[in-house]
Parts: C-alpha cells; sequence; structure tokens
C-alpha cells in the first residue's frame, strides 16, 4: 500500500514534468499570440492582420502592451522569442502586399 502511494507520487511528479514540457512545445507563436493578444486584437476589433511590423517595431509594440499593463502576464524570453518569430514570419514587412507604401511609413 505505502509502496503504491509512493509510485502513484512518482508517477504524478514525471506526468507532471512531462505536460510542462508538452505544454513548451505546443508554445508556438500562434498559441501565444492567442493566449497573449487574441483576447483584445482579433478580426473584429483592433485588427492586426494589415499590420506589418520588423521584429523591432513588434518588439516594441509588445513592450508598449506590456507598459501598458495590457497583458495579463508578461512573455517569458522563450515565449517572447517564439510569438516574435511567428509575428514577423506572418506579419513581417517581408510579407507586405506590394502598394510600394511601406505600411508603417509616417509612424515614428
Ligand atoms: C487588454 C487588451 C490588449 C491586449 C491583451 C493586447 N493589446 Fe495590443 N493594443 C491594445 C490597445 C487598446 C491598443 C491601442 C493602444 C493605443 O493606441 O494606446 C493596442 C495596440 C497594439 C498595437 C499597435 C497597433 C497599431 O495599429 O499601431 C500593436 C502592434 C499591438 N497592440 C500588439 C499586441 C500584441 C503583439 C499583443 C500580445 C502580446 C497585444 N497587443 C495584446 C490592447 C491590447
Amino acid at each position: 500500500m505505502r509502496m503504491y502511494k509512493v509510485f502513484l507520487y512518482m508517477g504524478m511528479t514525471i506526468l507532471g514534468f512531462a505536460t510542462s514540457g508538452f505544454a513548451l512545445a505546443v508554445n508556438d507563436g500562434a498559441k501565444i499570440f492567442e493566449d497573449a493578444c487574441s483576447e483584445c486584437h482579433h478580426p473584429k476589433k483592433k485588427p492586426l492582420d494589415d499590420t506589418h511590423l520588423s521584429r523591432e517595431k513588434w518588439q516594441e509594440a509588445y513592450d508598449l502592451m506590456v507598459e501598458k499593463d495590457k497583458l495579463d502576464a508578461p512573455l517569458s524570453k522563450a515565449q517572447l522569442e517564439e510569438l516574435l518569430n511567428w509575428l514577423v514570419s506572418t506579419h513581417g514587412p517581408a510579407s507586405t502586399p506590394a502598394t510600394g507604401v511601406p505600411p508603417d511609413a509616417g509612424k515614428n
């Protein structure tokens, strides 16, 4: 009986590690954006679909969101990296439609 409890405990510990590892693995940028940003930024409200920024500008925007206390909790460094990678690949300057006008022209 005692042994059983020990194994149960060990099992739960291992499961705990396994799930936290898993959570890390699925924490890709899209998911992080959904968790951290889409509460306020989604297609019907403050959409960011047409926002195309460089990595630096996304970083600045993120900092602004933190500064303005918009996020429930700041992201970890690794999460922020993932988010920025995702934002730049989907909403970076390179994915800008060729209108001839850089979308952040006029800003700053
Ligand atoms: C609680 C609501 C909220 C959350 C969560 C939030 N934002 Fe914002 N965001 C805003 C508001 C409000 C503004 C407009 C701020 C202003 O102009 O003062 C804004 C502005 C922005 C802008 C500038 C938009 C533009 O048109 O220039 C960017 C970029 C942005 N947010 C990115 C993000 C990202 C990335 C996240 C997630 C890490 C995020 N936001 C999370 C509310 C939020």
